[in-house]
């Protein structure tokens, strides 16, 4: 297939962080002026101000902002005192740190498959999971879509084990009408500079409506420290930035606007793509129901399906992501065209080398086996064009003829 010579004024990024700058160019550098002048950069105002905004606005007592997305899930599970002997439960069809902050607590990532619907854990196999060593439960609300929460805290209630949501991707996402990261008894954010507040640097946040692991977090995070130079326990050095959280409280006024246009841009794409499906694919597409609903769909192995949305979600869409045939191949389609998109995850994490001792072998956990090899992520930030949008379908549709 011939390369096409693309004009740059017809690329579609994954995400033009520059033009999201422009927005708001001047009240950045203003508070960043602001703490260049007061030469306060550990603790201070800012950090209380972005704790309060975004407990206030996700619904829960206490937020501890944190030096990154992985740190807080590194400090949430050494707040519930996992170590060695100890098993995580947790999804494989995620970002590595999920599981990385479990090994290097000397326990066990114990994987299981997700739903093929929403890629999310399936609670079914969280059930067959538990042991007498399972510690906690680590759902991930993967791509800006609550896992199915309601099922996970039976399960973890019956069982009498604590969940630690791992909301990275999905600040703003609601299950149910609640906020993601009020369900667990921890959960994690992440401010990565591509998250749907990204930014500038590394950053996370802890969250809790327990007043006590809220408390042991906040020690933590300064070296166990509970008063000055008083140490009851270990932690480390988990502290944001001043600087970065003045400049993730100016972001902040941004998010609802860019997540309304993120769920924009998705509900565009199920337009547009949906066109691109076959009609079978459109009649059972209508009659899915619940959960488990894609699950038939995706086994039909259809040249490309839209994202699932389960019933009482709403997704933040920090991807936009589809299933289809010849990933790679329309990957590189695209890319020939000038657009951009992401695999996201290309290797399920039972099956890296680094978790080689825990035994996982190809085929045990088949739906994220298999959706390893045909998830693509499509351009779905807030700065995209309806122009922009068209182009990515039309791209997708010429690609299928
Ligand atoms: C699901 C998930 N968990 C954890 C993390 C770790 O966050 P960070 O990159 O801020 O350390 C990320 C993001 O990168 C993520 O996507």
């Amino acid at each position: 297939m011939a390369t096409r010579i693309v004009e740059k004024s017809s690329c579609v990024q994954m995400l033009d962080l520059k033009a999201e700058y422009g927005l708001m160019r001047e009240r950045i550098r203003a508070v960043v002026d602001e703490v260049l002048e007061s030469q306060h950069h550990i603790g201070g105002p800012a950090i209380a101000k972005l704790e309060e905004a975004i407990a206030k606005r996700i619904g829960v007592e206490h937020a501890i902002a944190i030096s990154s997305g992985t740190d807080a899930l590194l400090c949430a599970l050494m707040a519930i005192e996992v170590g060695p002997g100890d098993e995580v439960i947790v999804p494989s069809f995620t970002f590595f740190a999920t599981a990385g902050v479990v090994h290097r607590l000397g326990a066990s990532p114990k994987f299981v498959d997700i739903d093929p619907g929403t890629f999310n854990i399936d609670p079914r196999g969280i059930e067959a999971a538990i042991s007498k060593r399972t510690k906690a439960i680590m759902p991930v609300h993967l791509f800006g879509q609550c896992a199915d929460m309601k099922a996970i805290n039976t399960i973890a209630k019956k069982h009498g084990v604590r969940v630690i949501e791992d909301a990275a991707q999905a600040i703003g996402a609601k299950q149910d009408g609640r906020h993601a990261g009020t369900f667990g008894d921890l959960a994690c954010l992440s401010f990565y500079p591509t998250k749907n507040l990204g930014g500038f640097g590394e950053g996370g946040m802890i969250l809790t409506n327990n007043e006590k692991l809220g408390t042991l977090c906040k020690q933590l995070r300064t070296h166990g420290e509970s008063t000055r130079y008083h140490h009851e326990r270990v932690g480390g050095n988990f502290r944001l930035d001043t600087m970065k959280a003045a400049i993730l409280l100016v972001k902040l006024d941004y998010l609802d606007e860019f997540t309304r246009r993120r769920r924009h841009n998705a509900a565009r794409y199920d337009e547009l793509l949906g066109k691109v499906q076959s009609s079978k694919f459109e009649i059972q597409r209508k009659e899915a129901t619940g959960q488990q609903g894609n699950e038939a769909i995706r086994q039909q192995g259809d040249a490309l399906s839209t994202p699932f949305v389960a019933s009482g979600n709403v997704h933040v869409y920090h991807q936009y992501s589809i299933l289809c045939d010849r990933r790679d191949e329309l990957a590189a389609y695209l890319r020939d065209r000038g657009i951009g998109t992401g695999v996201y995850y290309p290797v399920p994490l039972h099956l890296q080398k680094c978790f080689t001792h825990l035994g996982y072998k190809p085929g045990s956990l088949p739906i994220t086996e298999q959706s390893c090899t045909r998830i693509l992520s499509l351009p779905c930030h807030p700065m995209l064009t309806e122009d922009d949008l068209q182009n990515v379908a039309s791209c997708i549709a010429e690609f299928h003829k």
